[in-house]
């Protein structure tokens, strides 16, 4: 197998501008797709870090891989993320946070994941529709079935082959954020934040087959041990519903 270009591993723009449009594409899951792995967790538990490095070990070992996140990954995505994360004062309600959210997903979905599958790569996503769940349900208070019925539209149903979940104490992982470099949901108060750890443990519990938890209070190599471990499982026997 080839190895991407390098610079998609470079800084943000590793996390999937720039590529061409599929729109219209449609999805089969059979034997040659690629294998969708999402990171989630609470703010500060080291998804980022953890998606490039599992991203370079995997091209290091010879597969395809894609490194995107959310909000983002698309032009759109990037410039949805500008009105979702900035300091502003747009007073955003949750269920315009969640069909926000749910535009540049429809749009990352389309534009980026989807033909990274059918070429049968490994997509690395951190955060998908679960952070929704997490965020606007269990934080925020809005009707999870409904949030469900929202990211299935923007999705087309789609759902990751593994959900790794990063958790962390946010106490914990709200410290390892310098106070000036918070975004939106990071200022919000430490009960939301328990919401919503207790939300992704809680996805995780319903779904056992999808979702592995790492504890991420540990030193970030042995985070990163953890979870290649789990990619490299799924690769090697994906367990497809
Ligand atoms: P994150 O990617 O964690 O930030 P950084 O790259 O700065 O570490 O930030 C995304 C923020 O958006 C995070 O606070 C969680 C929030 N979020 C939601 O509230 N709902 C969602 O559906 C998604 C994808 C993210």
């Amino acid at each position: 197998m080839g190895v991407p270009a390098a610079g998609r591993l470079d800084g943000v723009a590793a996390f999937g501008t720039g590529f061409s449009s599929s729109m219209g594409h449609s999805y089969t899951p059979c034997v040659v797709a690629g294998t969708f792995v999402t990171l989630e967790g609470p703010e500060g538990s080291g998804k980022t870090v953890v998606a490039r490095r599992l991203a370079e070990e995997l091209q290091r070992l010879g597969r395809r891989v894609v490194l995107t996140r959310e909000p983002g990954g698309t032009r759109l995505g990037e410039r949805v993320r500008e009105v979702l994360l900035g300091r502003s004062d747009l007073g955003i309600d949750p269920r315009a946070d969640a069909l926000l959210f749910n535009a540049a997903r429809a749009q990352l979905v389309a534009e980026v994941i989807r033909p990274a599958l059918a070429r049968g790569e490994v997509v690395l996503c951190a955060r998908f529709a679960d952070s929704t769940l997490a965020y606007q349900g269990h934080g925020a208070g809005l009707p999870i079935d409904e949030l469900r019925e929202i990211a299935r539209v923007a999705t087309g149903g789609l759902e990751p082959d593994l959900t790794i979940l990063l958790d962390v104490d946010p106490e914990v992982g709200i410290r390892r954020k310098a106070p000036g470099a918070r975004n939106r949901f990071e200022s919000i108060d430490l009960a939301f934040h328990r919401r919503v750890r207790d939300g992704f443990l809680a996805l995780a519990r319903e779904a056992p087959a999808r979702w592995r938890v790492v504890d991420s209070s540990r030193h970030i190599d042995r985070v990163f041990d953890d979870a290649l471990a789990l990619v490299q499982a799924e690769i090697a026997d994906p367990v497809r519903a």
